[in-house]
């Protein structure tokens, strides 16, 4: 099946998506993105990654986008893919100037989104659990705008993976755990589940907005709180969420069995709580 892109209004093949030298997204990382999932021929959760996007937009001062025309875009891009089960990726720059720090705001945005098949990228995650590591968490002081800007991320997972494990665990200067360089970070003590706080130290993940809301709904206690690596060590169980990975235990960290060695209760029960949801096409907005 050819590779669809649309760009700037228009679905092309790879061979025309070409994208000018002067992108601030190329030369700056000006730019933020979204990543949505499709299931059997839907596509899931769209109005919280667009409601994400709106936001991600403000934060960098982009305000030239309409946000309904992307959703419009992304819905064109997925039907054309014909991919019931896609992976679609929507990157907005601030647009084209000459090499300038500084931004005019008479830019025309740029506008790329691809469709691909999510089969090979959902095989790649073990549901019977994944390593990995901790890591410093060297990134900016915005991590709740979804920025392209991905360098720490990239050279956080790329050493993970180099060490056989799946996913870098970042941790702040004061020790405290943020969230996975592509994913969100739960974990539970004494059959009570945690994660991270909402705030500017980690980006506010569609997927953990599920699992907070199958949380409550199953009356599993939760709690967001900042805690310290040797905390997380002494988990019981830990699991990864995200858009590509869903649901995932975290088994081993940093070389050490997490709790039993395998996926947990809790994490299970999650993770059969948002499959339903999945499969029930239940993504309103709460
Ligand atoms: C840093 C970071 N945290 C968390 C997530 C998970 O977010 P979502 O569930 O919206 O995919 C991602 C996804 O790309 C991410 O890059």
């Amino acid at each position: 099946m050819p590779e669809i892109i649309y760009l700037n209004g228009k679905l092309v093949s790879p061979a025309d998506a070409v994208i000018s030298i002067d992108d601030r997204g190329f030369l700056f990382g000006d730019a933020v993105y979204e990543v949505v999932s499709s299931y059997d021929g839907r596509l899931w959760a769209l109005e919280r990654h667009m409601r994400r996007l709106r936001r991600s937009l403000a934060a960098i001062d982009l305000d030239k986008v309409d946000v309904d025309e992307v959703r419009d875009a992304v819905r064109e891009t997925y039907r054309a893919s014909e991919f019931p089960a896609a992976i679609v990726y929507i990157q907005i720059t601030r647009g084209v100037q000459p090499r300038s720090h500084v931004y005019t705001r008479d830019l025309q945005p740029t506008v790329l989104i691809t469709a691909r098949d999510a089969s090979p990228l959902r095989a790649a995650v073990d549901p019977d659990g994944v390593s990995a590591v901790t890591a410093p968490d060297l990134r900016w002081r915005r991590c709740d705008v979804k920025s392209t800007n991905l360098l720490p991320n990239v050279l956080a997972k790329t050493r993970a993976h180099e060490h056989g494990a799946s996913e870098a665990i970042l941790v702040d200067p004061d020790g405290y755990i943020t969230e996975g360089s592509s994913t969100s970070v739960f974990w539970v003590e004494n059959n009570r589940l945690f994660v991270t706080p909402a705030g500017p130290e980690v980006l506010p993940g569609v997927t953990a907005e599920f699992i907070i809301e199958i949380a409550r709904d199953e009356g599993i206690p939760l709690l967001a709180e900042r805690v310290a690596l040797d905390r997380l060590r002494r988990a019981s169980e830990i699991f990864l969420t995200g858009t590509i990975t869903e649901v995932c235990p975290v088994v081993e960290l940093d070389g050490a069995p997490v709790g039993s060695g395998g996926p947990g209760p809790v994490t299970l029960r999650l993770r059969q709580g948002i499959q339903a949801r999945i499969a029930a096409g239940d993504d309103a907005l709460r």
